[in-house]
């Protein structure tokens, strides 16, 4: 294991910052098809099997700690599968399609999400619930946690934003889970964004308020997604905090068998992402930071972000397929 497992390769993370493009550009593409068709499990299973493809072609020896699901449940994208042609030893979390319903309904915000780091530093979280509390950068330490109330984060958000309270916004996923929460925040005089699932790019949303109109990020998603997103958040800077919904003994097993024995730790960002990572998120549907695939007579246009944490890099990439080229491999 080596925290700059690139900086030893440098090569390797130049090719790899344009290949990784390909992974979520692929997938979004096979979703994007079947953008509006009402058809969740067919849009995913074409986002899988475009992403596989292209992670199976990525030169590194990747093996799957964030995938689709337990090697009973999932065929492919498994936790545990290996894939590459062959070359650094790294952890793969992805996400084929994050937001599934909204890309059946062509509502905003769907995306592609892959993320490659060094073996060992991601953590491995069983498939259960995440209660996270996510900011975007320049924001001292500690501005927000989640051993404090709802409205102690907004207000000290807000006065380390140097704003009043009723100029921050929350995004949250509208679940009845959240009910107490919304209640509370709106009790401070915030706004709040409720969205119907994406809680990846609901954390992402965070690092550009002036965008996206998102200053913070809270409430209880998939764990998973948590770990995604604090793979973002580790190249572009902000916080984020995560505590498992570990409820049933059954979770907690699971937990204990990661090694993850406190089932009331906070895992902070480097808990989840301890080195260097490369993410890249492709759009699917349009988004308030990327745009979705766009189909043309003879191309097709995909908006990705691709960010490497060791060097601060984003790459807002436009990119233009040509033909039938693209398509195949
Ligand atoms: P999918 O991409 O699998 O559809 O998940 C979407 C999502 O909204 C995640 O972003 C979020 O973490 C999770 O589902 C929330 O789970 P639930 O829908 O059970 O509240």
């Amino acid at each position: 294991m080596g925290s700059d497992v690139f900086r030893d390769a440098d090569p390797l993370e130049r090719i790899l910052s344009v290949e990784i493009a390909r992974v979520t550009e692929k997938a979004a593409v096979a979703a994007a098809m079947l953008r509006g068709r009402g058809d969740e499990r067919a849009a995913d299973q074409a986002a899988v099997d475009a992403m596989r493809v292209e992670l199976d072609a990525l030169p590194v020896d990747g093996v799957v700690v964030v995938g689709e699901g337990e090697r009973d449940d999932a065929p492919s994208l498994y936790v545990g599968e290996r894939l590459g042609r062959g070359g650094a030893a790294v952890d793969l979390a992805l996400d084929p399609l994050e937001g599934t319903t909204i890309c059946a309904k062509s509502l905003p915000n769907a995306i592609t999400v892959v993320a490659v780091a060094a073996r060992g530093s991601l953590l491995v979280v069983p498939d259960v619930y995440m209660e996270k509390i996510a900011i975007g950068p320049g924001y001292a330490e500690g501005v927000v946690g989640l051993d404090r109330s709802a409205r102690d984060n907004i207000s000290s958000l807000a006065a380390a934003k140097g704003v009043p309270v009723d100029r921050i916004t929350a995004c949250i996923l509208d679940r009845p889970r959240h009910a107490k929460l919304i209640e509370e925040i709106r009790a401070t005089g915030a706004a709040i964004r409720l969205i119907g699932d994406g809680d990846v790019a609901g954390v992402i949303h965070t690092t550009d308020p002036e965008s996206t109109g998102i200053d913070i990020y809270m409430g209880i998603g998939g764990a998973p997604e948590g770990v995604l997103a604090a793979a973002a958040l580790r190249c572009t800077g902000g916080q984020i905090q995560g505590r498992l919904q570990l409820n049933t003994g059954e979770k907690r097993n699971r937990a204990d068998k990661l090694g993850l024995h406190d089932p009331e730790k906070i895992y902070d960002l480097s808990d989840m992402v301890s080195g260097d990572v490369i993410f890249a998120a492709s759009g699917v549907t349009d988004g308030n930071l990327l745009e979705g695939v766009r189909f043309y007579a003879n191309r097709v246009e995909t908006h990705s972000l691709v960010m490497h944490s060791r060097t601060g890099t984003v790459r807002d990439m436009r990119t233009r397929h040509l033909g039938s080229s693209f398509f195949a491999r």
